[in-house]
């Protein structure tokens, strides 16, 4: 640990240099938890690295941190790596991936951001910095599998906490890219297939050696429903860090196109942020 992580903890901040991987049921709100998480995360003074590793979706995510004001996607990371035709597909090789013009593979060495990324593949403002790991953009493209490994691989170092947006579902669980994550975070609506996919996400979790699986239960209109999802989750509610009450004022920033940083719901999230914190620091970091 260096001494600017040392300090950070010291002072509660336990999530510092953490790798969390934000997933879930489609439509659940993974992405609009990914913005209030790192909204919130630098109102608390972390440095925020948020990932867009949702293959499919465009633009979503880069306008709820940005808003509409941001002048377009950066660069899709694979380029970083040498491209669709260089990265392959981590069930076919899992071997790490490499740095162009590096013969060494990435495997253990981490990436300082600042000084080895070229701006064209960053967004940045303030203490956030937004990446994107690429999209299907071409018919025939192929298997998603080594957009994903760029999730798996791409470590950065320093303090801050990557915040990685993840497409619906489980495939990757399937392709084993949560190995190298700290903490999974599972998103959840009031659906039973939210608590199907929950319980599948906490098995996976379990078989990968993670311990920091937690859960946010989204778009609770009630008490009622809230605590018959609670009942649903049998074992797994103590993994429950809090609700997010259905909004529509919420729906309405994602369509407008605004940033989310400014916005109400993030005070909601700030009981979630001190949670996650608690029971991060009650586990620690993965060995
Ligand atoms: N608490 C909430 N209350 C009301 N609407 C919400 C809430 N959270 C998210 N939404 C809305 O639900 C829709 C889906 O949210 P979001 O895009 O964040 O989900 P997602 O899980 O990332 O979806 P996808 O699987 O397509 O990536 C959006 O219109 C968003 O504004
Ligand atoms: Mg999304």
């Amino acid at each position: 640990m260096n001494t600017t992580t040392a300090s950070l903890s010291e002072k509660g901040h336990s999530l510092a240099g953490m790798r969390i991987l934000v997933c879930g049921k489609g439509g659940s709100g993974k992405s609009t938890i990914s913005a209030l998480l790192a909204a919130m995360l630098l109102r608390r003074n972390y440095e925020v690295l948020v990932i867009d590793g949702d293959v499919s979706n465009p633009e979503g995510l880069i306008r709820l941190l940005f808003g509409t004001g941001v002048e377009g996607e950066p660069e899709p990371l694979v380029e970083f790596f040498g491209g669709l035709d260089v990265v392959t597909c981590p069930v076919d090789d899992p071997s790490p991936l490499t740095r162009v013009g590096d013969s060494v593979p990435l495997a253990e060495k981490k990436i300082d951001v600042e000084e080895e990324i070229p701006p064209q593949f960053i967004r940045q403002r303030g203490r956030m910095r937004f990446l994107q790991v690429g999209k299907i953009s071409t018919y025939g493209q192929g298997c998603d599998g080594p957009l994903e490994k760029v999730v798996r691989d791409f470590i950065a170092s320093g303090d801050a906490v990557s915040i990685i947006d993840m497409k619906a579902g489980v495939e990757h669980f399937g392709r084993g890219i949560p190995h190298s994550l700290d903490i999974v975070l599972g998103v959840l609506d009031y659906t039973l297939e939210s608590v199907s996919i929950a319980r599948r996400m906490a098995e996976f979790c379990h078989q990968a050696g993670i311990e920091n699986y937690w859960l946010i239960l989204n778009k609770i209109g009630s008490d009622e429903i809230e605590s018959m999802i609670l009942d649903k989750l049998g074992d797994l509610h103590h993994r429950v860090i809090g609700p997010i009450h259905f909004d529509q004022n919420l729906i309405k920033l994602g369509l407008t196109g605004a940033s989310l940083e400014a916005y109400r719901s993030v005070e909601e999230f700030e009981h979630i942020a001190e949670q996650l914190e608690d029971r991060v620091s009650g586990i620690g970091r993965r060995k």
